[in-house]
């Protein structure tokens, strides 16, 4: 886990390639997040969230909770993204910055989001911000440790405990 503050230099998107993000890329990340959340439709909560998606690909997808009238039926930012980049084809990410109005606290994926994003894979990064641009980086599997995912449907994994059942 690592605590950040946002730095004084402005965010460049240059530094796409594998490895880490350098700052001024995760601020960027950030920066979209922090619009997303300005598009958010929570008439009911008015709590806006905002996430942006870097992909493999070096494209960045956006999302924000989106309520209804209907109240479960209400989106979480981080699955809106999640889903509109499936559905633009992106299903490998590098990384996904949450941003929301929460002054005193770095914003925190729910833990259906958690579950959302862990499904496509669980060593990438989250990056939970605060509106000054501050962050915490986690991975998937430091938000959703011991996770259930795909790779359990196809039987690899084996308990060597003795009360296996
Ligand atoms: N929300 C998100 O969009 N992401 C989260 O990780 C936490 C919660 C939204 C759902 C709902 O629209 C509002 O915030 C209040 O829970």
């Amino acid at each position: 886990m690592d605590r950040v503050q946002r730095s004084a230099t402005g965010p460049q998107l240059e530094d796409q390639s594998p490895g880490p993000l350098t700052q001024d890329a995760v601020q960027q990340l950030i920066q979209r997040a922090q619009e997303a959340k300005q598009r958010a439709y929570c008439p009911y909560s008015g709590f806006r969230v905002g996430a942006a998606l870097l992909t493999r690909d070096d494209r960045v997808v956006t999302g924000c909770n989106v309520e209804n009238a209907c109240y479960n039926l209400g989106v979480c930012a981080e699955r809106n993204a999640i889903a509109k980049a499936v559905s633009q084809g992106c299903r490998s990410f590098r990384a996904i910055a949450v941003a929301s109005d929460l002054e005193q606290q770095f914003i925190s994926p729910c833990g259906g989001c958690r579950q959302f994003i862990r499904e496509f894979g669980s060593n990438w990064d989250v990056y939970l911000s605060k509106p000054d641009g501050s962050y915490l980086k986690m991975s998937v599997d430091e938000l959703l440790p011991v996770s259930f995912g795909p790779e359990d449907l196809s039987m690899k994994k084996w308990f060597t405990h003795e009360d296996k059942a």
